[in-house]
């Protein structure tokens, strides 16, 4: 059964924004994600990245989890993404989410770097790495990506970066579940599924896409249910107002919670008496039940604390 890591909301932090800065050190979200690419312009790279060091030295973030997006690894800019802020801040950064990851190659590069910086700064646990599967070639080589490390703690699917290599056409502009009636079908499927599958025949996450409408609560929490019923474990945010529905969706309910204790204690009496099924409210429960209830509980006893 996969360990239970919990990364339901990832809120971005543009980081070139001092007051998003500031206010990310109070957000109850699971993980916070310092961007230095997309929500940074060409111009303030540099600075963004100077600012994140100065910001992630002087803060006292201890109850934080964080970790930061580096450039395009063919941009000018990835290489001191990492250097300069893994050599100054290494010891707070759990991990680095590398955008258009398309093969194995990409992997390499980022884990042989790391594993020199980490020498060199005497860091003796391992810097994670989350691949962001946002290109055709990334989802028709996951399989290669998710083999490369055993630094990978998440797959993240992009969604906008996704539907521009599709060349796929759009009207809404806050990814799945908005906007979405032209097609019978759920036309991210494919690349989700792809990813999940890939995460969980590691035994790492899966994280959705943030959703762009941050004033329609309602839509994100559809593109949440809709990643959550695929397998993945979460989703990012990237604004305050989302990550408290992204939290509640992602984590089991009370009345999840009370279905799968009386799945686990009904299939344990059964057990006992040897029959390895049962029923309940005439729906047939077996050992692949029992797993897949225990699976939510022990989400739900890691979520309490
Ligand atoms: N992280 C931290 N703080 C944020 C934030 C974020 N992602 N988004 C908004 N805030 C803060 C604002 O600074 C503001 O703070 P204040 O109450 O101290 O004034 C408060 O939350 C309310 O923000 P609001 O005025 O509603 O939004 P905005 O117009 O300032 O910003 C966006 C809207 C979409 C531009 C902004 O949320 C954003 O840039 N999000 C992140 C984008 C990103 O990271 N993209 C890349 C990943 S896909
Ligand atoms: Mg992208």
């Amino acid at each position: 059964m996969n360990k239970v890591i919990l990364q339901r909301s990832t809120i971005s932090v543009p980081s070139n924004r001092e007051k998003m800065l500031i206010k990310s050190k109070g957000l109850k979200a699971d993980f916070i994600m310092y961007d230095l690419e997309d929500s940074v312009s060409l111009e303030e790279k540099d600075k963004a990245r100077r600012m994140l060091v100065d910001f992630l030295s002087s803060e006292d973030l201890n109850d934080k989890v964080i970790s930061y997006r580096i450039n395009d690894i063919y941009s000018p800019f990835a290489y001191r993404d990492v250097i300069d802020i893994v050599e100054n801040v290494g010891s707070k950064i759990q991990s680095i989410v590398i955008p258009k990851v398309e093969s194995k190659k990409h992997i390499i590069w980022i884990d042989i770097l790391l594993t020199q910086i980490e020498k060199s700064i005497g860091l003796e646990r391992k810097i994670e790495i989350e691949p962001s599967i946002e290109t055709a070639k990334g989802v028709l080589n996951i399989k290669e990506i998710i083999d490369a490390s055993d630094r990978i703690r998440s797959l993240v699917f992009g969604i906008a970066d996704y539907t521009v290599s599709l060349g796929m056409f759009f009207k809404g502009i806050s990814g799945h579940g908005e906007e979405e009636e032209f097609y019978p079908g759920h036309r991210f499927h494919y690349p989700m599924s792809a990813i999940a599958v890939a995460a969980k025949s590691k035994g790492v996450l899966a994280i959705d896409a943030p959703y762009g409408n941050f004033k329609d609560l309602e839509g994100l929490k559809k593109s949440c249910l809709i990643s959550k019923y695929l397998g993945f474990d979460g989703k990012w945010a990237i604004h305050p107002s989302q990550i408290e529905i992204i939290n509640e969706v992602y984590s089991p309910d009370e009345e999840d919670i009370k279905r799968c204790t009386k799945i686990v204690n009904t299939y344990e009496e059964s057990i006992k008496t040897g029959k390895g099924s049962a029923s309940i409210d005439g729906r047939m429960i077996d050992g692949a039940t029992y797993r897949l209830a225990k699976s939510i509980l022990d989400k739900a006893n890691k979520i309490k604390g």
